[in-house]
């Protein structure tokens, strides 16, 4: 499974040692920035990341900024890219089953065991396609297009 990282500067330090951690357990990742704990701007690495969903590059994705908030908003941003902000095991299945999201994001104060059970049960947890998911995914879709009229 290929995994892509992204975060800012305040999220850096969590997110070398996940990407170690994932690389030390057979995963293959790739690190879309940032590469300091200099202050940068986290659209920038929100967008090389979310690109590299859309590319096939990677099959999901982690982002990392202060709170997890802004890195989210700005991958959201991004036609075809679903991420969610996620702050427990449960948030991680029920963002996978229902709306199939792609990136996961979380914020500099996870701690690293909790961010390891985030990523693990996120990406071990298949989308359901039911129905009713499908329904509403579509619906977001429509949203995001510009085709969606009530
Ligand atoms: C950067 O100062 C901070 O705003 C950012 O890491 C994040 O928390 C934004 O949502």
């Amino acid at each position: 499974m290929r995994l892509g990282f992204a975060s800012d500067h305040r999220g850096f330090k969590l997110k070398e040692e996940l990407m170690d951690y994932f690389k030390n357990n057979g995963y293959t990742v790739n690190d879309y920035g940032t590469n300091s704990e200099d202050s940068c701007d986290y659209p920038d690495y929100a967008y090389k990341l979310g690109n590299a969903i859309l590319s096939g590059d990677v099959d999901f994705g982690v982002a990392i900024c202060g709170t997890g908030i802004g890195i989210s908003i700005a991958l959201n941003k991004i036609k075809g890219v679903k991420c969610a902000k996620v702050d427990n095991s449960w948030e991680a299945v029920q963002t996978r089953n229902d709306n199939d999201t792609r990136v996961i994001a979380f914020g500099e104060r996870t701690s690293f065991d909790n961010a390891i059970e985030l990523i693990k049960t996120f990406i071990e947890t298949p989308y359901s396609m039911l129905e009713k998911y499908e329904r509403r995914n579509e619906k977001v879709r429509q949203i995001e297009s510009g085709e969606y009229n009530g």
